[in-house]
């Protein structure tokens, strides 16, 4: 395995595909994102979203540190990207899961089925031993999707700034073990 190659994974679930993502991947993810009800589940995507910021975004992610960050476009066959999951270390210095998918790909179990398949590649193939992550409170599809993936409530409210809400919301901590 080459040097990139080992720095640039790609997993495979029953039904998608999770690969570093590419330039080219920017009209993709900005047609997903710039979805007021994806941005406000999330810290980081502001509302509106265009090609710009997806560019900006993608060009980011080329000179990310392999060792800390992790990124993993999910494509669906015949579909192309609908989505991302990634870890980074966050401001506590623990690696923190963060995902989204776009709309029209929602309840069907893909988003359960992507985070299983990070998970299980980050803690045997990127060494990691625990995994945490966040919900803002009134996103009970992204905790069911955690405690399906055998995530567990630490019990710990936080308030994290989100930039579609423009505002903090309290953000419910979950960790998993590996
Ligand atoms: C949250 C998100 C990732 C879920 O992806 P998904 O592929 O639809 O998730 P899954 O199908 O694997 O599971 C969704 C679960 O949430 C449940 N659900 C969906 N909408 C819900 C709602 N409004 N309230 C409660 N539960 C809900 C589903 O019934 C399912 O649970 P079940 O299997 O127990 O029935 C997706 O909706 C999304 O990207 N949302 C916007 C961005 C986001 O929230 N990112 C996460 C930030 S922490």
């Amino acid at each position: 395995m080459t040097a990139l190659e080992a720095a640039r994974p790609a997993l495979h679930t029953p039904r998608l595909k999770l690969r570093f993502p590419r330039p080219s991947d920017a009209p993709e993810i900005a047609w997903y994102a710039n979805d007021i009800d994806v941005a406000r589940m999330t810290t980081g995507i502001p509302h509106p979203y265009g090609l710009e910021q997806a560019r900006s975004f993608l060009e980011r992610v080329e000179a990310m540190n392999p060792d800390e960050e992790a990124l993993f476009a999910i494509e669906a066959p015949g579909e192309g990207v609908i989505g991302l999951i990634g870890f980074h270390n966050n401001d506590e210095d623990a690696c923190e899961i963060g995902y989204w998918l776009g709309r029209p790909y929602w309840n069907r179990g893909l988003m359960t089925e992507a985070v299983c398949g990070a998970v299980a590649w980050a803690a045997r193939t990127w060494g990691r031993r625990y995994i945490v992550s966040g919900h803002f409170a009134d996103n009970d599809a992204s905790g069911r999707v955690l405690i399906k993936a055998h995530f567990l409530y630490t019990g710990e409210v936080r308030w994290r700034f989100s930039l579609a809400r423009g505002e903090a919301a309290p953000t419910r901590m979950m960790v998993w073990l590996a």
